[in-house]
């Protein structure tokens, strides 16, 4: 079993992502901490809280940064996953409320209280895992590993030809988390480009699953339809899902040792770099992966859900 903090910015594959940790039985979810990326931090930290809620599932949301560490707040796009983070689906307020305790700090505590157990997830910019580190030099030793959905080795980017967005979105932060070490585990494009979900398969999850697969498969129309027009794609990459994926069957995935560091300026920023001659400890990059395999567990998990 693993226990698990998924830092989120909720967002359409973040809700695919939430979901799949929900139904894994293998997964005992912590709670979630929130990140502006796909939308503000205040919508994540809501939308997060409406996942939360939808699948019935009573844990702590800690909301997180509000702007990048260094490069200054921007305003999400909603091109991707919408004005509110869902596709077409509208706003709504949930019940709960986040905790009285910032994601940076909820991240150092729970990593003490659950020494060398916990494994975090990132599936958004990584300003949160980099404040924990800056705030608490035992963080880094008291997690398990960091699973991050970001960075791209020789795929190219998806938000420039040179970044992927997770990654552009605060390269500061995620140069910090990059100089971190070994424990760092990237799950980028390399791999998550080989993972498509079709309509087709969205349709399977809403008929076993009507409620939270319903709500799923209604988000992926605006989703795919991203895809359609920017990649010529009749399906959608399964970016976040299979970071968490990677947290439970990490056997699916082949990784490389790489040291990394992250360009922060001009054209290329926000791309992962391989930089061999610094003193860096290699981080383990993903460059294969079972596609296969990760989507039909994907498949089949949520299917379980109501
Ligand atoms: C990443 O960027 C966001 O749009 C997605 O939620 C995912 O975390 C993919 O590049
Ligand atoms: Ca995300």
């Amino acid at each position: 079993m693993v226990k698990l903090i998924i830092d989120t910015d909720p967002g359409i594959d973040d809700a695919m992502a939430i979901f799949y940790a929900a139904a894994a039985p293998d997964i005992d979810l912590l709670g979630l901490t929130t990140i502006f990326g796909n939308v503000t931090t205040a919508t994540a930290t809501r939308n997060a809280l409406r996942l939360l809620e939808a699948a019935g599932l009573d844990l702590p949301v800690a909301a997180g940064a509000t702007a990048p560490l260094v490069l200054p707040p921007f305003k999400p796009s909603a091109y991707v996953h919408g004005e509110e983070g869902f596709g077409d689906i509208p706003a709504a307020e949930p019940k709960g409320k986040p905790l009285n305790e910032e994601a940076a700090d909820f991240l150092c505590r729970m990593a003490r209280e659950h020494k060398g157990e916990l494994v975090v997830c990132p599936i958004g910019p990584l300003t949160n895992i980099a404040l924990a580190m800056q705030r608490d030099p035992e963080f880094i030793r008291n997690v398990k590993s960091i699973v991050v959905m970001g960075g791209s080795l020789e795929e190219g980017g998806n938000i420039t030809p040179h970044a992927e967005a997770n990654i552009y979105h605060d390269p500061h932060a995620a140069d910090v988390v990059c100089k971190s070490g070994s424990k760092v585990v990237f799950v980028g494009l390399d791999v998550t480009h080989r993972i498509l979900c079709r309509p087709e398969d969205f349709a399977a999850i809403a008929a076993q699953s009507p409620d939270l697969g319903g709500m799923l498969q209604e988000m992926s129309h605006f989703y795919i339809k991203f895809y359609r027009e920017v990649a010529g794609l009749n399906g959608c990459s399964l970016h976040d899902p299979a970071a968490v994926i990677a947290c439970t069957h990490p056997g699916l995935f082949g990784m490389r040792g790489v040291p990394l560091e992250v360009s922060c300026g001009g054209e290329t920023s926000g791309a992962t770099l391989a930089a061999p001659d610094s003193a860096r400890a290699p981080i383990k990059v993903c460059m294969t992966v079972e596609a296969d395999a990760v989507k039909s567990l994907f498949l089949r998990r949520l299917a379980l859900l109501p």
